[in-house]
């Protein structure tokens, strides 16, 4: 139960929210997407369920191939934020708890989803008023293993501790304003999370900030099948060895994925499935949405994208930054036979100087039976143990 100096300020805190909305144009919008019992139950929410011990964030038992320099090297964790057992679990306080939005609708996991690999399955996502964000929502294991650091589609944001901070005050998402925040988040529950992290219990920006980091750089994905099977085959290379665990159809995928026919891997390569910048992979020859180009201004990257790591892939769908494919069956048809010819086209999907049409979008001329085998294999990548691990769950509920 909520004590009474809580309830108090939440009460102000409604009247506050009420005054604003006075005088604003949505103001029907609000009322037509959030009833009273939204507020009635965030109010009587009870505190966090949380163990008595933190769970283990901070020393994970990678397995040795995410533990050799060139997999370590793309890690953006900084030296400042290095992540503690105290810090992602305020953090994941953070992340599940509504407070966090103007009406308290809404928090990082209403789009950011455990069991859809903390992406979501709409399109576009629907913020605190019932508005759609501008784009689909990204998968966020191994957020930690992409070398530029950089985050959202367009890259953004510079750091993650930068990106955090952007959902909480963004007009469709949040819609919170930083330091009304701090205030609101003088709940009683924060108390010993705050001082367990930061050594007491004072609230800032900065604090939310790292430790919404910490909790999002914990979630390492590495017991899907596809571990499994580089665990069975030890020291083998395992772009070419067989896994003793996978299917038929999912070695022939997993063997295409990593051949120069398809190239898969020279953007979304193993272990953390990511790139280390970003590309253009030909989805339109002529960009609607210049993505990274549009921040940079920089003529080469525009119709650029995050390459974000393929892990739990088969969890996030649609794909791509707009949502335009629905299945990964579509997503393989564009790289067969869709990529288009945009001027800022990855070399790698065009073809080679010396073949026939040098320069032009590579065709993949892939069967049936290998389609379906690259797809198979993108689903060796779901891994159910992320998905259901306890300590990346929501501490709100029973
Ligand atoms: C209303 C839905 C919504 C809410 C709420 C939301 N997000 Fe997101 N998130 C998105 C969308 C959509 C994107 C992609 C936006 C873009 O790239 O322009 C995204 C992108 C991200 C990314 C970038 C991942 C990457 O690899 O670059 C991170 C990290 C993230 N969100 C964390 C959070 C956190 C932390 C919160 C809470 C403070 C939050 N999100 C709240 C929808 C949401
Ligand atoms: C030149 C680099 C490049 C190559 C090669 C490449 N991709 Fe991609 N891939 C990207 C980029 C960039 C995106 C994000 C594009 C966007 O949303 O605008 C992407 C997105 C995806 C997505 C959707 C991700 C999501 O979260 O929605 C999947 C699945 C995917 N690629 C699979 C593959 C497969 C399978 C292959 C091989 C047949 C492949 N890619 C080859 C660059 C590449």
């Amino acid at each position: 139960m909520a004590t009474l100096p809580s309830k108090v300020f939440s009460i102000l805190a409604i009247f506050a929210v009420l005054l604003t909305f006075n005088a604003c144009e949505t103001e029907s919008d609000f009322f037509e997407n959030t009833t009273f019992t939204d507020y009635y139950n965030t109010l009587l929410q009870a505190p966090p369920n949380l163990p008595a011990t933190p769970y283990n964030y901070a020393n994970i038992n990678l397995p040795a191939y995410y533990n050799v320099p060139p997999i370590q090297d793309q890690n953006n964790t900084p030296n400042n934020n290095q992540i503690t057992d105290a810090g992602a679990t305020l953090g994941r306080v953070l992340f599940y708890d509504k407070n966090m939005s103007f009406n308290n609708t809404i928090a990082c996991a209403s789009c950011h989803k455990q069991e859809d690999g903390f992406s979501d399955t709409d399109i576009f996502s629907t913020g605190f008023l019932g508005g759609l964000t501008g784009r689909n929502s990204m998968g966020l294991a191994n957020a930690s293993f992409y070398q530029n650091g950089r985050f959202f589609w367009d890259e953004r944001a510079e750091t993650l501790e930068e990106q955090v901070l952007m959902p909480i005050q963004d007009h469709v998402e949040m819609g919170m304003d930083l330091d009304t925040l701090v205030l609101k988040l003088n709940i009683p529950y924060y108390d010993p999370l705050f001082e367990d992290a930061f050594g007491d219990t004072t609230i800032t920006t900065e604090r939310i900030s790292l430790a919404l980091s910490q909790f999002i750089r914990s979630m390492v994905s590495y017991n899907a099948k596809f571990d499994e099977g580089m665990q069975a085959i030890g020291q083998a290379p395992f772009e070419t060895t067989p896994f003793p665990n996978f299917t038929e159809s999912e070695n022939l995928g997993k063997q295409l994925y990593f051949s120069n026919q398809t190239r898969c891997a020279s953007c979304h390569g193993a272990v953390s499935f990511a790139a280390p910048g970003p590309r253009n992979n030909g989805l339109d020859e002529v960009s609607v949405d210049n993505g990274v180009g549009a921040i940079t201004g920089v003529p080469q990257s525009m119709g650029a994208f995050k390459v974000n790591s393929l892990r739990n892939i088969e969890l996030t769908p649609p794909y791509m930054h707009d949502g335009r494919f629905a299945t990964l069956e579509e997503v393989v048809e564009h790289y067969n036979s869709g990529v288009q010819n945009h001027p800022n086209l990855s070399p790698i999907l065009r073809n080679p100087p010396n073949s026939p049409n040098p320069g032009q979008p590579r065709r993949l001329n892939l069967t049936q039976e290998e389609k379906t085998a690259l797809v198979d294999f993108l689903k060796t990548l779901t891994d159910d143990v992320f998905t259901q691990d306890v300590k990346y769950s929501n501490p709100f509920e029973e």
